[in-house]
């Protein structure tokens, strides 16, 4: 079993990620709201991937042993000044998530977990990858400023990301 710290500190991180996934959907619903719907869609299968990354650590406590603790989640922010800022804040979440895995991974090293230093690392790599995609996204946006075509294009794009989206309309 983790020491009690390792253990709040998993706890914490289930939490992050039920976070990410929440504040995910509310883009997602912003986004359907001004019709992008390629990019609720893309949203929506991003809020489902950071309930599975929840999910995970989740799993990874109850297979050894540790008390799974679940915690409130913030309200969070429905209102975006464009589309580009929606994606802004993507990428500035995962920059903190990234921030939020590095610590626990020094953490569990610091404390012999290593268990949870293996778990981790899937978490570390799945990182790179998410900051590296909310910032191509981000910088798509901002080459394509405000024409409509391209906007349009790039909105068709994201709509075509496979994954799990249940009940997503630009699934359907
Ligand atoms: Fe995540
Ligand atoms: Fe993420």
């Amino acid at each position: 079993m983790f020491t009690q710290t390792v253990q709040d500190r998993l706890n914490d991180q289930i939490n992050t990620e039920f976070v990410s996934s929440y504040n995910y959907l509310a883009m997602s619903a912003y986004c359907e709201r001004h019709n992008f719907l390629g990019c609720a869609h893309w949203l929506r299968v991003q809020s489902q991937e950071e309930y599975g990354h929840g999910m995970k650590i989740y799993q990874f406590m109850q297979d050894r042993n540790s008390k799974v603790v679940l915690k409130a989640l913030p309200a969070p922010r429905v209102d975006f000044q464009s589309i580009v800022e929606v994606f802004e804040q993507a990428l500035e979440q995962e920059s903190q998530v990234s921030a939020k895995i590095n610590d626990l991974y020094e953490l569990a090293f610091n404390e012999k977990a290593f268990a949870a230093l293996v778990e981790l690392q899937w978490f570390i790599t799945e990182q790179v990858e998410e900051e590296r995609t909310a910032r191509e996204i981000v910088a798509k946006f901002n080459m394509v400023k405000s024409d409509p075509a391209a906007l349009l294009d790039l909105d068709r794009e994201l709509g075509a990301r496979t994954g799990a989206s249940a009940a997503a309309p630009a699934a359907e």
